[in-house]
């Protein structure tokens, strides 16, 4: 194939040697960002046409090039070309193929510096958008979990101990507020991704007559960076987004955690849908929970994307370095991954079996009502390190007697305090103890329902 001419031709005496081209080139994964190089780049070329920089006719031949060419990307039939290196340059080299000289205009007033920033930009903003529905599909497969199993009742945990009775309607909704403040900070960022770079040119701006709020408008951004240097600069937008995708990934882990633990035979509390696991090659008894596995462990590549990019940052002088192609991998390795985690285990926790018994038998073998015992003493007027010391003699007296809190006779109790009555009994079950936790944001059914009516309305509302 004839190879094609660089941009940058006139000055230089060799061509790019072979391998320098497959080193540098980033068509191979930016090409992912082609249907943002062309809204972006059909905004600019509005922009060159409206100011006068550029004749309307040509503008608008400019535009309809560039809609062709998104044509044939989206239908497969772009030749995308390593020589001609990145995104930029395969579509602008293909515009002046198709429409003539008047394509090689439409680099007027912008650089690849302030482009590939405004691809990313666009790319994010639109990803955010995307991400933030899948963090809502399964906050709303959490509630209605929630809603199912509001009678259930499981152990909660401390340093994986059992701590005290809880509602399993309760365990779900923390990772729903956990999804909420995801979406919170996803939306908060998005601030800060939504400002517009083109304009800033390769560092320092330009001499023609560009109008940046124009532009900005077109393409939707709240506004316009204010210092050219910054602009082709600045990747935080980034880092802090695949902050965000960090911790979303940490709470899938940990629930990704608690499945495992849960499917285990050891704790029993759960069963996996059998679309959801695998078996051994060897062990035919076997059924693994390898979904919440890899979830697990895909959460250690976007941690690593993270360090990544703040380590490809922290050393490079402004403005625009190339090292910054470096970013683009990571990036797009996280949505992929986040994305991907998040769909798989919407579909999967709706088909989770729960056995109820197992998690009942795990409260009531676990004198978790211990606490409950304290607080009665508290109401009766004790104060609460006394009843603590109280309580704990008793706990040491029944587990020397085999016995649960409430299997021991109201004599038995009564050597510990003459303030006990017959009234302690219902205390001391997993219903009374999950029933008293009437505290706002506390375990009882009454508080739990008023929980989920909150977020179902806050999810509505898309807050
Ligand atoms: N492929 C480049 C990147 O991803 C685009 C910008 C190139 N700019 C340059 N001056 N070589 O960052």
């Amino acid at each position: 194939m004839q190879r094609l001419k660089k941009p940058w031709a006139g000055r230089f005496k060799e061509k790019t040697r072979e391998s320098v081209e497959s080193f540098t080139e980033s068509i191979s994964f930016d090409r992912r960002l082609s249907r943002y190089d062309i809204e972006g780049s059909i905004a600019h070329a509005k922009m060159l046409g409206k100011t006068g920089i550029i004749p309307i006719d040509e503008s608008k031949r400019i535009i309809q090039g560039l809609k062709d060419i998104g044509e044939e990307i989206k239908a497969g039939r772009f030749k995308f070309m390593t020589e001609l290196e990145d995104i930029h340059m395969n579509i602008e080299s293909e515009l002046t193929r198709k429409i003539g000289t008047v394509g090689e205009k439409l680099h007027t007033g912008r650089s690849r510096n302030d482009q590939i920033a405004l691809d990313m930009r666009l790319y994010l903003r639109a990803e955010t958008k995307k991400i933030t529905a899948l963090l809502r599909g399964f906050q709303k497969t959490l509630l209605f979990m929630a809603e199912t199993h509001i009678t259930t009742i499981m152990p909660g945990y401390t340093h994986l101990q059992r701590a005290q009775p809880v509602l399993l309607s309760h365990h779900l909704l923390a990772y729903v507020e956990m999804l909420k403040r995801d979406i919170a900070r996803l939306s908060d960022c998005l601030k800060r991704i939504n400002i517009l770079p083109l304009g800033s040119c390769a560092m320092a701006g330009t001499s023609l007559p560009i109008d940046r709020q124009y532009t900005a408008r077109l393409l939707g951004f709240e506004r316009v960076s204010q210092n050219s240097i910054d602009a082709v600069s600045d990747r935080d937008f980034l880092i802090e987004f695949i902050f965000c995708l960090s911790i979303i990934m940490m709470h899938l882990s940990r629930m990704a955690e608690e499945l495992t633990l849960w499917a285990g035979e050891e704790f029993s509390f759960i069963e996996l849908p059998d679309a959801f696991s695998t078996g051994s090659s060897i062990m035919p008894q076997k059924k693994n929970p390898d979904v919440p596995e890899l979830i697990r462990g895909k959460t250690g590549r976007v941690f690593g994307s993270l360090i990544s990019l703040l380590t490809m940052m922290k050393g490079i002088p402004l403005s625009y370095n190339r090292d910054m192609q470096e970013d683009k991998p990571p990036v797009f390795d996280s949505i992929d991954t986040v994305k991907a985690s998040l769909f798989v285990l919407n579909e999967m926790l709706p088909e989770i079996r729960f056995n109820r018994e197992r998690m009942l038998k795990a409260v009531t073998r676990s004198y978790s009502t211990a606490t409950d015992m304290t607080e009665y003493l508290v109401r009766k007027g004790m104060p609460f390190r006394k009843a603590h010391a109280i309580t704990g003699k008793l706990v040491l007296y029944a587990i020397k007697k085999e016995k649960n809190l409430d299997e021991l006779s109201l004599g038995e109790i009564k050597r510990f305090s003459a303030l006990i009555e017959k009234d302690i009994y219902p205390v001391l079950t997993p219903e009374g103890s999950i029933k008293a936790k009437v505290s706002e944001g506390g375990t009882s059914p009454v508080e739990v329902r008023r929980q989920i009516r909150r977020l179902r309305r806050q999810i509505k509302a898309g807050r």
